[in-house]
């Protein structure tokens, strides 16, 4: 029997998750997790190239892993860890960071909007992306499941294990992006211009995923619609409504052109409602779960195992990452 194919993401524990973490990334976790080999990990390292607060930092890693497990992720299927539980990750993203160019790390457009008016930029900012392809290489992941935003990241992955490849002799897998048909990129409900994110100040312009239903309503509702009343999926001409059409489809599990057809010769308030009710429905018991996670404590036993599995893979490809690179290794006690 050939070996599974792996898969590897990650989500950074900063801030709440939103509606577009869920539809642009996880929900692709859960159903990649049935034909491959998974590791699923909250990035705590990656969270600190922006400064973080301990005890934030802290419950933020057990949220995010727990939303993991509501979200359908079963442990006992794929590895769901916490990055800095194994430390190849630091060790290998230094090895890449040796190997990436400053002209590259540049180029990153999410180094750019995150470092952009800022007198102050730290380092660890700048070579986010090397970290990130250490931690794609380590699992020799073939599919690694994001939102559009990450795709540039995954560009420089390949060319770093190409270059090693190149320089130091076949060893690392060069991995595939899998990226959503609909809901790569879900937009905010107050602009859609502008990605759907956790770290905009205005609350009503996501939908966390622990956002009460009625706060749900209320957002959705609120949201911005474009002129004119028909319900068409354009992103051009009309950027808002089709936006909420993707979070509609991806939420009842529809084409947009079934959407399309549903609400013909309906206006926005109809939709609206309805919209409101398919997100509801998607994240009451996810939250259900979630609340049921997070008393039982089990995380903290989820977490252990699952650092356990992605270590021995880790550790494998480490050893032969030095090995082919030259670095003298420790000999083991007679
Ligand atoms: P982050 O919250 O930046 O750690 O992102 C975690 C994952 O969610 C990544 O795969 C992102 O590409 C994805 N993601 C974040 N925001 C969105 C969005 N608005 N639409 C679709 N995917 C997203
Ligand atoms: N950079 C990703 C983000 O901001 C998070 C991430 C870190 C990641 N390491 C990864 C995603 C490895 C996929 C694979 O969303």
């Amino acid at each position: 029997m050939s070996k599974p194919l792996r898969v590897l993401s990650g989500i950074q524990p900063s801030g709440k998750l939103t509606l577009g973490n869920y539809i642009g990334a996880m929900k692709n976790f859960v159903e990649l997790q049935k034909d491959y080999e998974c590791f699923f990990m909250i990035v705590d390292l990656h969270a600190i190239t922006v400064p973080q607060e301990p005890a934030a930092l802290r419950e933020q890693t057990e949220s995010v892993a727990a939303l993991f497990i509501a979200a359908g992720i079963d442990p006992a299927q794929a590895a769901v860890f916490v990055q800095s539980h194994v430390p190849q990750h630091a060790e290998l993203g230094w090895i890449m960071t040796t190997l990436s160019y400053m002209g590259e790390l540049e180029r990153m457009t999410q180094f750019k909007d995150k470092s952009e008016g800022k007198d102050a930029v730290g380092a660890g900012l700048f070579v986010y992306p090397s970290l990130m392809a250490a931690d794609i290489l380590l699992y020799q992941a073939n599919l690694v499941p994001v939102g559009d935003d990450q795709k540039q990241h995954l560009e420089l992955t390949r060319d770093l294990a190409g270059r090693f490849n190149f320089k130091f002799g076949e060893t690392l897998t060069v991995p595939e992006p899998y990226i959503p048909k609909v809901g790569a990129r879900i937009m905010s409900l107050d602009d859609a211009s502008k990605k759907m994110s956790k770290s905009n100040p205005n609350a009503g312009s996501f939908i966390a995923l622990l956002d009460s239903p009625d706060d749900i309503r209320k957002k959705i509702s609120r949201a911005k619609t474009d002129l004119g009343r028909e319900i068409v999926f354009d992103p051009k001409e009309k950027p808002e409504i089709s936006n909420l059409m993707t979070i509609y489809s991806n939420c009842a599990g529809i084409s947009l052109e079934e959407v399309q057809a549903r609400y013909e010769g309906q206006g926005y308030g109809a939709f609206k409602k309805d919209l409101a009710e398919q997100v509801v429905a998607t994240l009451e018991p996810l939250q259900q779960r979630y609340r049921e996670i997070r008393e039982s404590g089990e995380i903290h036993e989820i977490l252990r195992a699952g650092a356990e599995k992605a270590r021995a893979v880790a550790e494998v490809t480490t050893r032969q990452v030095k090995e082919a690179m030259g670095f003298l290794l420790p000999s083991s006690k007679r």
